[in-house]
């Protein structure tokens, strides 16, 4: 049977292989609210304009709208031998509404109505993951705010580096998803524009208001060039770029709860809510949400690279390539939500081990900087020569069995720098280091607090 939509030049129906190849129902049917809602748009706008007489407008929003019930009800067939969300629906129509529904068409290409739908799926998609992004930010501001003054190792190279609190730490991720937003929002911004009118790839001839379409879909306007309008990608791929970096951003903060975690580190616990457990260790507590958080990033990635991949090279208008754009935007956003989700849920659950913590903050000399700015401060010695003098009380500590530098009499310190004195004990502990680094920005336990505060009250406003 040759194809209702375009019959007129068809004799024969597909090959077997070639509405495999060609149906994207299978993935695109969760479009099918969009697309409803661009249809009813076009027709009020194609009513308004007299380019559908009343009486057919109102059987074909009554057809739409039971052509809705039936989606929402369960009782809708798809089929792939209607292609796609848009061919399905229109088919149910024309078999609800009658010849009318024919006329839903006019002025309107699939071209542009899937770039439509598509826009409002990533729109109401990013909406979502932003209400999403705030919660994971509150829970990590409010743990930050709790611990705001809790000694940690602060790492480099994940070797021990400078005391920091844990607070601190969090509120790093904070920043970052903050920014992540920013992009998401970015995004949403520019992929606001309506292609709606735009048709097949060069507008056309009916006297559509594209301004009316845009307005009753919430966008800012229509677009303003039909060619780009049904071409593009972009707004997609903005948005899994913007993606692409959030699931990054959670991945590394994943991996901290996984080693965290270990017995060797211990710095945090998590319950039995986010772990599981060894069929054969009785005594294995494994972080397994973290772990999957970690890798998902690498489908969000691949995501973004799949399409970028697939619009290379693509000559302008539209190309069947591009209905490739759905199924792995739609996976990578909503992996993305899912990450996002079970971070939140990890951080509210999150016990630290502050003591633990604060002797891990002490060992591997993790003090040595203050030291060293310790001996510019009091001794006036240049930067570098103070780091050479302590690099050198450092050897001679780890020689003692990897001592701490506080278990050097200051008679051993005074062969490296003699005019050292008793006033250089207070620097070597790990708390006066950390309330030390009050420039802003730094982990000063009032800088800290402060932040967590300014946050919180940001992330309610
Ligand atoms: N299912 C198609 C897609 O996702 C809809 C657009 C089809 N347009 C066309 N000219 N064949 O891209």
């Amino acid at each position: 049977m040759s194809n209702k939509m375009w019959g007129g030049r068809f004799q024969s129906g597909p090959d077997a292989l070639m509405e495999e190849i060609n149906a994207s129902i299978d993935f695109d049917k969760r479009l099918w609210a969009q697309d409803i809602r661009g249809s009813l748009a076009h027709l009020s706008m194609l009513e308004a304009q007299g380019i559908v007489g009343t009486a057919d407008a109102k059987a074909i929003s009554d057809g739409l709208e039971a052509v809705r019930g039936e989606i929402e009800g369960g009782t809708f067939t798809f089929s792939r031998a209607l292609e796609d969300i848009h061919m399905n629906v229109e088919s149910r129509l024309a078999a609800i509404a009658g010849p009318a529904a024919g006329r839903l068409h006019t002025a309107r290409s699939r071209n542009d109505q899937v770039a439509t739908d598509f826009r409002l799926w990533v729109r109401d998609t990013i909406d979502e993951l932003d209400g999403q992004l705030a919660d994971l930010m509150t829970a990590l501001a409010e743990k930050a705010l709790a611990f705001h003054d809790a000694v940690m190792p602060g790492f480099t190279h994940l070797q021990s580096a400078q005391p920091v609190t844990f607070g601190h730490h969090l509120l790093a991720y904070v920043e970052m998803l903050g920014r992540d937003r920013g992009r998401f929002a970015d995004a949403r911004r520019r992929l606001n524009e309506s292609p709606l009118g735009a048709a097949a790839l060069a507008g056309t001839s009916f006297p559509i208001d594209r301004r009316a379409t845009a307005a009753a879909l919430g966008f800012d306007r229509p677009t303003a060039n039909s060619i780009d309008s049904v071409s593009d990608r972009d707004f997609v791929l903005e948005a899994l770029a913007a993606a692409a970096i959030g699931a990054m951003h959670l991945s590394r903060f994943a991996e901290e709860i996984v080693i965290w975690t270990t017995p060797q580190f211990a710095f945090v616990a998590l319950s039995d809510k986010f772990t599981t457990g060894s069929s054969i260790m009785p005594q294995k507590r494994n972080p397994d949400a973290a772990e999957l958080v970690r890798a998902k990033a690498g489908r969000v990635i691949g995501a973004l690279v799949a399409l970028l991949v697939v619009m290379k090279g693509l000559p302008l208008a539209y190309a069947k390539d591009m209905q490739e754009d759905k199924e792995q935007a739609f996976d990578a956003l909503q992996t993305l939500s899912l990450a996002t989700a079970a971070m939140a849920g990890m951080v509210r659950d999150l016990r630290p081990d502050t003591a633990r913590m604060k002797t891990a903050a002490g060992a591997g000399y993790a003090t040595a900087t203050d030291l060293a700015d310790w001996l510019v401060r009091e001794l006036g010695l240049p930067f570098r020569e103070a780091h050479h003098a302590t690099g050198r009380l450092v050897g001679m500590a780890s020689a003692k069995g990897d001592a701490p530098l506080e278990s050097l009499t200051l008679a051993e310190m005074r062969e490296v720098e003699p005019r050292i004195h008793e006033g250089v004990y207070a620097v070597l502990g790990v708390e006066n280091s950390v309330r030390s680094r009050t420039s802003y920005g730094g982990t000063a336990p009032d800088n800290v607090k402060a932040q967590a505060e300014r946050w919180l009250k940001a992330l309610r406003s």
